[in-house]
């Protein structure tokens, strides 16, 4: 009752922005020239961070100036503070952020929660920033990186890295080219559970905090709690809500991302999720969201639809795919395009299927070139061309996953989004989800 009270409050509030996380207005950075140094900064150097933090500095035009890790052990901060041994450290973003003037792209690579406070606080000092998916932790959030994004000009890209290999490419120009028809329905899925922990209690008691984590820090925007050791930092704070988005949230930006770009999507008209019912603190195990789409240019008619399945076996709706052979195995993850002229397969990640056979030979498919996502986003920090996941893309996909993960809270009930106006119409304890309360002296500064 309190939490739903303080949602609200929030909801009305957040557009006129109040801030507790104050930072200079001024800004350093645009575009830099083409021959200059882009100096970065990675916050969360450990897990994921550790290849974005590689693969972003593979530019030689990179130069490594900070590492952030609330944790110092060796496969966090240590070993980045090894290989980039010149770079300043920190265990505090916010610090980072203070002593930045040299610095201007931030990679953003902590858990889910923190992006949106990490990054809108970047955006707002001018620095490009690179962030990982999900985007952002709640739907009012990932409206508020396109914001920002937009007013301070910054050059940005969501790290659904597999849009730029070849197999997601190749499948969202065949698409484009028509070789399937118009579109009629799509079906996308994660066809395994989950290996990190859910659809538990969250647990008693307390652990000792060990001395290289900073769990205060690692706690951030997030409401506080006692640390437990093995349950939250790192990698399994996924499963809680409090942090993570859940197996949709985890997968969805990668899977729905070749849907999204090939047949030019942004919002939902409607959404209904089936699932078990939620725990309080953790996200379920498995569910099935139903998004119905306007039509676009590449489905037929005025609508249509994509179903999400999460962890539930697709196979008793092959019946669906008529020009998918039986003895076909369906990828354990990916997506299927029903089109008018054929059926097309995007495995997650593996090169696309068309289907009937005979009608696609495969020497005649297309074949796109891999990009590196990680230096796109640095070429273009330094003026070289643009980035594919820039925020304009990339915020829609994720304000779509995370409707998806409002829906699973309210199984059975069909929620209409209204993406214009940022209301789910019909569904006022739905809408109560789109944001979140931040921690008392962590509220972001948010963009009007
Ligand atoms: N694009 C992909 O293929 C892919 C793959 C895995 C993870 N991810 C995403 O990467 C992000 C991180 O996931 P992970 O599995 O690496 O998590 P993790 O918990 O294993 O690692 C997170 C790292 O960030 C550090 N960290 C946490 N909070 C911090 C803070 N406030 N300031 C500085 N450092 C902090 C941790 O100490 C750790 O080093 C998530 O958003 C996840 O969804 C993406």
């Amino acid at each position: 009752m309190h939490l739903k009270s303080n949602r609200r409050a929030f909801v009305k509030s957040a557009t006129l922005a109040g801030a507790a996380i104050t930072l200079p207005a001024f800004r350093y950075s645009r575009v830099l020239g083409a021959n200059a140094r882009l100096g970065i900064a990675s916050v969360g150097t450990g897990g994921k961070g550790w290849s974005d933090l590689n693969g972003v500095a593979a530019s030689p035009q990179v130069e490594v100036l900070g590492l952030c890790d609330i944790d110092s052990s060796t496969s966090h901060l240590g070993q980045a503070a090894m290989k980039y041994s010149n770079a300043r450290r920190y265990e505090d973003w916010r610090k980072l952020l203070d002593e930045s003037k040299d610095i201007q792209g931030i990679l953003v690579s902590t858990p889910d929660f923190m992006h949106a406070p990490i990054a809108l606080a970047a955006m707002q000092l001018g620095k490009h920033v690179f962030c990982q998916k999900p985007l952002t932790h709640t739907v009012f959030e990932a409206r508020q990186m396109q914001m920002a994004a937009k007013k301070f000009q910054v050059m940005t890209q969501m790290c659904n890295q597999i849009q730029s290999h070849s197999a997601y490419r190749t499948a969202v120009q065949i698409v484009h080219s028509g070789m399937i028809g118009k579109v009629k329905e799509v079906h996308s899925w994660q066809g395994s559970k989950p290996t990190w922990l859910r659809h538990i209690a969250r647990p008693e008691g307390a652990d000792p905090i060990p001395n290289h984590v900073r769990w205060d820090l690692w706690q951030g925007v997030a409401p506080e709690r006692p640390y437990k050791e093995g349950m939250y930092h790192p990698f399994n704070w996924r499963g809680w809500q409090a942090y993570g988005t859940g197996q949709l949230g985890d997968f969805g930006c990668h899977i729905l991302d070749p849907v999204f770009k090939s047949l030019a999507l942004h919002a939902p008209k409607t959404l209904t999720a089936s699932a078990p019912s939620i725990m309080p603190d953790s996200w379920t195990d498995q569910a099935t969201v139903k998004f119905v789409f306007p039509g676009t240019e590449f489905t037929q008619g005025s609508s249509i639809r994509v179903t999400w399945y999460d962890a539930v076996d697709i196979s008793p709706n092959r019946g669906l795919f008529a020009d998918i052979p039986s003895e076909y195995k369906l990828p354990r993850a990916g997506s299927v395009l029903v089109g008018e002229k054929g059926t097309l397969v995007i495995p997650h990640v593996a090169m696309p299927t068309l289907f009937p056979e005979e009608k696609f030979p495969t020497d005649k498919t297309p074949i796109m070139p891999e990009v590196d996502h990680y230096v796109q986003w640095a070429d273009a920090c330094r003026g070289e061309g643009k980035t594919t996941s820039h925020f304009d893309y990339a915020s829609p996909l994720t304000e779509t996953v995370l409707l998806g993960t409002i829906g699973i809270r309210f199984p059975g009930q069909e929620l209409h989004w209204d993406s214009k106006a940022m209301k789910i119409v019909n569904h006022a304890k739905a809408q109560d989800w789109l944001t979140k309360p931040y921690r008392k002296g962590w509220e972001p500064t948010w963009i009007s």
